[in-house]
């Protein structure tokens, strides 16, 4: 393990420090575009204005004889788009294929510096994010870039579940990490053909006695790794999201995954359709009612100690922190979305 002394030390002579704190930044949904179609890139100068992180997309989904275009297309779109406070990341290839190596060699090299996130597919460990912190920090010598380029990783195969603190750890350019629940069913030889969501046979079934129909409780097959990942972001004060939702005509399924992955303590999902924007809006904007009781709660402990009763629920300590999470996100919300900060009462 590196020594905390050397863990904040820039990774190559030029390269601008590593980050001690993350960015403070709404990001809601990450919309997946696919750079090498033409009329999508066309969309993005007003896309950009309505969500939180534009991310160009280079792996999975774009055609092998597009990855050139989509990497070319992806270059032209973030040095032709003003992106105002709109993140702008990009998907790159996975390490063993053979489009990463120029994935980050041209990106960063021709927009480096608009560049904010690299999500980094098929992390089996931390291996995989020493290698590209290496590169990367190499990279910004080489061009001069200022702000180092996070990484943010997909939690999607079952050796990566294993490792995922030490991936979480791994360095300060992490950001962060999704859950990509397709590539992680395959690795896991799950009996399922989707991409994220549930299964209506994976149940509890309730005891019963003799025919009576009994009744059946559909489970949540992303929890367990869910919770994992949380944990292990918390703990290395990184940024857990669930990732995407493959069946663009049940918006209510897709809610409920992303309100389940929100209550759990992320922060964000993808959003692969344009109805998917709306949705994670919904979820991960905090509810108003729940930040109007956030606030009751700090309005009545300013300091968080002792104990107060509200409505007949007790309050001290760590509801006082669990308020205050709502509310700074709601602030955050509020400060981008003038419709929520009237809803909210800011
Ligand atoms: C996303 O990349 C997934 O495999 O679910
Ligand atoms: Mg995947």
């Amino acid at each position: 393990m590196k020594l905390p002394r050397q863990f904040f030390q820039p990774l190559a002579i030029g390269a601008p420090a590593p980050m001690r704190e993350l960015p403070v930044r709404l990001e809601r949904m990450i919309h997946f575009v696919p750079p090498h179609l033409e009329k999508l890139r066309a969309k993005v100068p007003e896309l950009a204005k309505s969500v939180d992180v534009v991310l160009g997309n280079l792996e999975d989904a774009i055609p092998i004889d597009a990855k050139e275009a989509a990497r070319k297309g992806f270059i032209e779109m973030a040095k032709s788009v003003d992106f105002g406070p709109t993140g702008l990341w990009t998907r790159i290839n996975a390490l063993n294929s053979p489009w990463a190596l120029d994935d980050v060699i041209e990106i960063v090299g021709s927009v480096g510096d608009k560049l904010d996130v690299i999500m980094l597919p098929k992390v089996d460990g931390p291996w995989d994010i020493h290698y590209l912190d290496q590169l990367l920090a190499q990279l910004e010598a080489r061009h001069k870039i200022g702000k180092p380029i996070l990484i943010h990783a997909i939690l999607e195969t079952a050796q990566g579940v294993n490792n995922v603190e030490a991936i979480a750890s791994a360095s300060p350019r992490m950001h962060g990490m999704s859950l990509g629940p397709a590539d992680l069913a395959a690795s896991r030889a799950m009996k399922t053909t989707r991409v994220g969501g549930g299964h209506p046979e994976y149940k509890v079934l309730a005891d019963g006695s003799g025919d009576a129909p009994r009744a059946a409780y559909q489970q949540d097959l992303w929890h367990y790794t869910v919770g994992r990942m949380v944990d292990a972001c918390a703990a290395a004060g990184i940024k857990p999201f669930y990732g995407p939702f493959g069946d663009f005509s049940d918006p209510a399924a897709c809610e409920a995954q992303f309100r389940n992955a929100f209550l759990m303590g992320c922060l964000g999902a993808w959003s692969l359709h344009p109805t998917q924007i709306a949705i994670a809006k919904t979820v991960y904007s905090p509810d108003p009612e729940e930040v109007a009781f956030a606030r009751k709660i700090v309005d009545a402990m300013p300091d968080g100690a002792g104990a107060v009763m509200i409505d007949g629920k007790m309050q001290d300590d760590a509801t006082w922190k669990q308020a205050k999470v709502l509310l700074d996100l709601a602030k955050l919300v509020a400060a981008k979305d003038p419709e929520m900060a009237a809803r909210y009462g800011f």
